[in-house]
C-alpha cells in the first residue's frame, strides 16, 4: 500500500478535497503503535516528529532513532540507513525529522513493538547547538524556565493530552445533559465576586506614555508662545478691520480674512496643546479619570463569567461557559493561579440541591472519561507522581461524595484531637486548606459537599438560607487539592439582592442589569465553577497547579 493510502486508512481524522486528494498524509504515532503488528508490517508510512534519542551504530552505517510526535508517550523506533542522511545531524536530542518509510515487526526479543525502517528522509529541522534541554530529568519547578520547550518532555505532554480530554470531557457531559455552551466577555465592568481581585484593562498607562514621549520630542507650548500667537490674531484682525473701513478690493479682504483664520487655528491649537497634562488623568476629587480611557469606564479582566451568564440561564435554559478568569490576588500557593480556566454551568429551575447533584455528576464522568481515554498518560502518572492516581479516579468515578452541612463540618473539625490546626476553627470562618483536605482526606476518605456556609463570607449573589445567617452556597472539596468547585442557588428575590449588595459595600448602579433579571421574570436558579486545573492536578496527582497549564501566570511571572 502507499502511503497516502495507509494514512488516509488509518488516521481517523483524514482530510480530503473534492478530488479525493488526501490533505493529511502523516500517520500518527499512536496509531501505528496501537495497531496489531500483523496488520501493520509491511505497510509503508510518513512520520514527523522529534529525536528523543539517536544513536549511531554499526560504526556508522546506520541509526536508531527513538521518535515521539506528541501523540503517545511512546516513541516509535526508526532506522535511518547511513545512505539515506548523515546520520550525525539526525541523532541530536531534539531534531525534527519527516521520513518516510516500513513498518517493520522487530527482531525476536526486543521490547519494540514495531520499528520503521526508513528509506527516504524528507524533511530534518536540525539542532545546530548544544540542547537546552539536559539529558538529565530537570525537576518541573526547573522546567518552568523552559516555558516554550517543556512540552517535549513526557510529563508536560502527558498533561497537555489529559487536559485536552477533560475539555472534550466537559463538553460531551454538558451536551449529553442539554446544557448550551456560552461565551462570555473577558472584558468586563461588573467584580462578580466583588472581592477586589481584579486585572484593569486600561489604555491610560500606554496613553500617558506616549504623551509623555511625544512631549519629549516636541515641548509643549508655553504661557508666551499662546499670548504670542493670540497677539498675531489681534493683529490680522486689525488689518482685515482696517481693509474694510478702507473699502479694499474683495480678493484683498478675502486674503486677509483667510490670514487672519489661520493664526486663529494655530493660537486654539496652541492653546488646547499648552493644556495637556503628562501623566494618568486624575479628577478635581483626586480620583482617576476614565473620560480617556478606551471604555470611557474603569474595565478589567473577568475573575467569572457566572454573572453574564446568568442572563442566558434566564433565557436559554441550561447553559455553561468555560473559558479564561483572572484573578490579581497575592497567592503563591501551589493551588492558585493569576490566570486559570473555569468551567461554569448555570441551571434555570435548579436549586441547590440540584446543583450538588450536577457537579457531583460532571467530576465523576471526567474521572470515567480519563480511566476510558487516557490509561496511558494516567499510568505515565501512577509510575512517577502518585501511585495512586487511577485508584482515585476509579473510587471517586463510582461511589457517592459525601455532603455536610458547613455548621456540621464546623463541628467535625472542633471535634478533632489527633491533629492541631494552624488556623483555629469556629462557626463563621472561612474553612483554611488545612481544614478543607482534612474533611476530605482523612474524615469522608473522598469528595465531600459542604453546604449552607454562614452569608459573612460568600459572595452577594448567594440565595439567603430562611435562617438568614447562611447561603445556599456548596464547596466540593477533594483529596489532595481540597476546593475544586464553588457553586450555590443564586438569590432570585429582588429585595433581599438588593440589600446584599448595599451590605457587601458594592454600588447598586453596576448591578442594576443584574437587579432586572430579577425584575422581570424572575427564576429560582444555580450554578457552580469548577477550577479546571484544580481537576487536572486532582486527577494527575502532580504537586504544582503551574504545571498543568501551558503557561502559568503568578505573582512575578508570565513567561511568552
Ligand atoms: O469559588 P470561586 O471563586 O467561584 C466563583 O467564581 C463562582 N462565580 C463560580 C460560579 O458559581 N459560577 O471559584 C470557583 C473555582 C474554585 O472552586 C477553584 O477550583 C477555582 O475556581 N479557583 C482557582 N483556581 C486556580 N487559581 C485560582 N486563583 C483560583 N481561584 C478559584
Ligand atoms: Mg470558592
Amino acid at each position: 500500500m502507499e502511503v497516502a493510502e495507509v494514512a488516509a486508512e488509518m488516521a481517523a481524522t483524514t482530510l480530503g478535497n473534492p478530488e479525493g486528494r488526501v490533505l493529511r498524509r502523516i500517520t500518527k504515532i499512536k496509531k501505528i503503535l496501537e495497531a496489531d503488528v500483523g496488520s501493520w508490517a509491511g505497510r509503508r508510512v510518513l512520520v514527523g516528529g522529534w529525536v528523543k534519542t539517536g544513536r549511531e551504530q554499526g560504526k556508522g552505517s546506520f541509526a536508531f532513532l527513538e521518535v515521539n510526535d506528541g501523540s503517545c508517550l511512546a516513541n516509535l523506533q526508526v532506522i535511518c540507513e547511513a545512505s539515506t542522511y548523515p546520520l550525525a545531524e539526525l541523532v541530536p536530542t531534539g531534531t525534527s525529522v519527516l521520513v518516510e518509510g516500513e513498518l517493520k515487526p522487530p527482531p525476536e526479543g526486543v521490547k519494540q513493538r514495531i520499528e520503521l525502517k526508513v528509506d527516504k528522509v524528507l524533511e530534518v529541522g536540525p539542532v545546530g547547538e548544544k540542547y537546552p534541554l539536559p539529558k538529565t530529568r530537570l525537576t518541573l519547578e526547573n522546567l518552568r524556565d523552559f516555558m516554550h520547550l517543556r512540552a517535549r518532555t513526557n510529563t508536560i505532554s502527558a498533561v497537555a493530552r489529559i487536559r485536552d480530554e477533560l475539555a472534550h470531557a466537559t463538553h460531551a457531559f454538558f451536551r449529553q445533559n442539554g446544557f448550551r455552551y456560552i461565551h462570555t466577555p473577558i472584558i468586563t465592568t461588573s467584580d462578580c465576586e466583588g472581592a477586589g481581585e481584579m486585572f484593569q484593562a486600561t489604555v491610560l498607562f500606554s496613553q500617558a506614555e506616549k504623551l509623555a514621549k511625544e512631549i519629549k520630542e516636541n515641548p509643549l507650548p508655553t504661557e508666551s508662545d499662546v499670548e504670542a500667537a493670540k497677539l498675531v490674531v489681534k493683529e490680522k484682525g486689525e488689518i482685515v478691520a482696517q481693509l474694510k473701513s478702507t473699502k479694499a478690493s474683495k480678493p484683498e479682504i478675502t486674503a486677509a480674512v483667510s490670514e487672519l483664520n489661520k493664526a486663529k487655528e494655530t493660537a486654539s491649537r496652541l492653546e488646547e496643546r499648552s493644556k495637556l497634562t503628562p501623566g494618568i488623568p486624575v479628577k478635581p476629587d483626586g480620583g482617576f479619570s476614565f473620560d480617556s480611557d478606551f471604555f470611557k469606564k474603569p474595565a478589567f479582566l473577568t475573575v467569572s463569567g457566572q454573572l453574564q451568564v446568568e442572563t442566558y440561564a434566564c433565557a436559554v435554559g441550561s447553559v455553561y461557559t468555560f473559558g479564561p478568569t483572572f484573578r490579581a490576588e497575592n497567592s503563591h500557593t501551589s493551588r492558585h493561579l493569576a490566570e486559570f480556566w473555569m468551567v461554569e454551568p448555570e441551571m434555570a429551575f435548579a436549586t441547590l440541591e440540584d446543583d450538588m447533584d450536577y457537579a457531583e455528576e460532571y467530576v465523576k464522568f471526567m474521572c470515567q472519561w480519563l480511566l476510558d481515554n487516557s490509561r496511558e498518560d494516567m499510568e505515565f502518572m501512577v509510575k512517577n507522581y502518585d501511585k495512586t492516581a487511577i485508584e482515585r479516579l476509579k473510587l471517586v468515578a463510582s461511589s457517592p461524595f459525601a455532603r455536610v452541612s458547613y455548621t456540621e463540618a464546623v463541628e467535625i473539625l472542633m471535634g478533632v484531637t489527633d491533629k492541631k490546626f494552624e488556623n483555629k476553627v469556629e462557626w463563621g470562618i472561612d474553612l483554611a486548606s488545612e481544614h478543607e483536605r482534612y474533611l476530605t482526606e482523612v474524615i469522608f476518605k473522598k469528595p465531600v459537599i459542604v453546604y449552607n456556609y454562614p452569608k459573612g463570607i460568600k459572595a452577594f449573589y448567594m440565595r439567603l438560607n430562611d435562617d438568614q445567617k447562611t447561603v445556599a452556597a456548596m464547596d466540593v472539596l477533594v483529596p489532595k487539592v481540597g476546593e475544586l468547585v464553588g457553586g450555590s442557588q443564586r438569590e432570585e428575590r429582588l429585595d433581599i439582592l438588593k440589600q446584599r449588595i448595599l451590605d457587601a459595600d458594592l454600588p447598586l448602579e453596576i448591578y442594576e442589569w443584574y437587579l432586572d433579571l430579577r425584575r422581570y421574570g424572575t427564576v429560582k436558579h444555580s450554578g457552580f465553577g469548577l477550577g479546571f486545573e484544580r481537576m487536572i492536578l486532582f486527577a494527575t496527582g502532580l504537586d504544582n497547579i503551574r504545571d498543568v497549564i501551558p503557561f502559568p501566570r503568578y505573582p512575578g511571572r508570565a513567561d511568552l
